[in-house]
């Protein structure tokens, strides 16, 4: 992975070709700054500029293409960079979703992961996912998108189809979370024939819903409200998160289909959701 990260930085001109693994001692030191470059459409000058977070985006990694947002950010994350830092791509060839799946990030799209260091268990890092959810939803809200839903746990859905995907993986040091590294993927100035056919009627993208977004002002938006979010999640205002999302829910109230590993699945009514952000379901039976 070093590798990777070295001849992708390398292939951005953002390090001399002479670099090798051999000769970095701090790669905190090395790709200091390395995200202040302009990219097609995603420019660091236009999300930093008037930002108003005290952590989250002060870091910003750019790139043109990378395989997964999420990849990148985990190895900078375990190379000294920091809370709050960002990487974004404008388009990714290996993006992954959740459950081993693929997931498409061509041009036009926002595809970014956060690096947080946030002091928590286990058990509370879906909330961190369902905070995540709700950032993005006030964020579709503030620049016209109507009536933005939640399906649990994590799929911003207009008009009854997905438009952004969250994938939030954590990185352990034994039994203790070192970092969270939420990945958000937003189908913005796409059109639907941008994507396979076999996702076409499930999928919608800004640009059809409302026309196309400035992703600059969108990503400093969503960044500001992550913040707002995850400082509710640090100050331990748990119940504040789960109430914005259940007024955003797109399950709750409705039969859902109930996957689980090695067992069969099963529909079951949606009832809400948990104070560790589980879906609570009732079936049939009672
Ligand atoms: C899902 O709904 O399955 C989650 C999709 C998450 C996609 C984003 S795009 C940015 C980040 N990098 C990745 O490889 N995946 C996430």
């Amino acid at each position: 992975m070093k590798n990777e990260i070295l001849n992708l930085l390398k292939r951005e001109g953002m390090i001399s070709d002479e670099i090798d693994d051999a000769n970095i001692n701090d790669f905190a030191d090395l790709i200091e700054g390395i995200g202040r470059t302009e990219k097609e459409y995603i420019k660091s000058s236009e999300i930093s500029k008037g930002l108003k977070t005290k952590y989250v985006g002060k870091n910003l990694y750019v790139f043109n293409e990378v395989g997964s947002t999420n990849t990148i950010a985990k190895f900078l994350s375990k190379n000294g960079i920091g809370n709050g830092s960002v990487v974004i791509a404008e388009k990714q060839t290996a993006g992954r979703g959740r459950s081993g799946k693929s997931w498409e990030s061509p041009l036009g799209g926002i595809w970014l992961s956060i690096i947080l260091t946030p002091d928590v268990d286990y058990s509370k890092i879906p909330l961190i996912t369902l905070a995540t959810g709700v950032a993005v939803a006030k964020t579709l809200e503030e620049i016209g998108i109507e009536n933005p839903e939640i399906k649990w746990p994590n799929d911003i859905m207009v008009n009854g189809k997905k438009v952004c995907g969250i994938l939030t993986e954590a990185i352990t040091n034994f039994n203790t979370i070192e970092h969270v590294i939420i990945g958000v993927g937003i189908d913005a100035n796409l059109s639907i024939e941008d994507f396979p056919e076999e996702l076409q009627n499930t999928t919608t993208t800004l640009e059809r819903e409302i026309g196309r977004v400035n992703e600059n002002l969108l990503i400093k938006l969503f960044l500001e409200e992550l913040e707002k979010i995850i400082e509710l999640f640090n100050s331990k205002c748990y119940e504040d998160i789960l109430k914005e999302w259940r007024k955003r829910s797109y399950t709750i109230g409705k039969m859902v289909e109930v996957k689980k590993p090695f067992s069969r699945s099963y529909d079951a009514y949606a009832a809400g959701i948990s104070k560790e952000g589980e879906l609570i379901v009732e079936k049939h039976d009672g």
